[in-house]
């Protein structure tokens, strides 16, 4: 089993928490950047240095929560060599390894529970990247970041 660097804003402290326990029961060492507690922090403080850690290959995948899932998106997308997929379904989890070959999922904590985000969470892990022309997709998705570069 490999690393799984999580965090999340205050909104997603809890589900966070449960998250882990799951990941640690499966058998992940999971790396948990914060937040912690119920004071109001600010979503890029965390997600900055999670999705920093899968762009650089430290660790091959992470998990970010917010309260929609939104602001952690829109950070960890500006990194280069993340694919992070917001899903707040199972469906979309699946996909978003199948076709996207996200390394980062994104879940909104105040959108989904802990059993459907534990669900999402299986299936993103347990789902493998089918390539092809999704490979090609994802290969004009890279063209984007050697062509106008992104903050590392
Ligand atoms: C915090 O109130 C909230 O804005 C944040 O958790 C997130 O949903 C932003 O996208």
């Amino acid at each position: 089993m490999g690393r799984i660097v999580i965090a999340s804003d205050h909104t997603g402290v809890e589900l966070k928490e449960d998250i882990k326990a799951f990941l640690n029961e499966k058998g992940y060492k999971v790396v948990d950047m914060g937040s912690n507690g119920n004071e109001s922090v600010d979503y890029p403080d965390y997600g900055i240095p999670a999705a920093q850690m899968v762009s650089s290959g430290k660790i091959e995948k992470g998990i970010l929560i917010c309260g929609t899932g939104i602001g952690m998106s829109i950070v960890a997308n500006k990194f280069p060599n993340i694919r992070a997929a917001l899903v707040n379904d199972v469906y979309s989890a699946r996909m978003a390894k199948e076709h996207n070959d996200a390394n980062i999922l994104v879940i909104g904590g105040r959108v989904a529970g802990k059993g459907l985000a534990r669900e999402m969470v299986r299936v993103w892990l347990e789902a493998n990247f089918e390539g092809g022309r999704h490979q090609r997709r994802l290969d004009k998705i890279r063209e984007i970041e050697k062509k106008w570069g992104k903050p590392t």
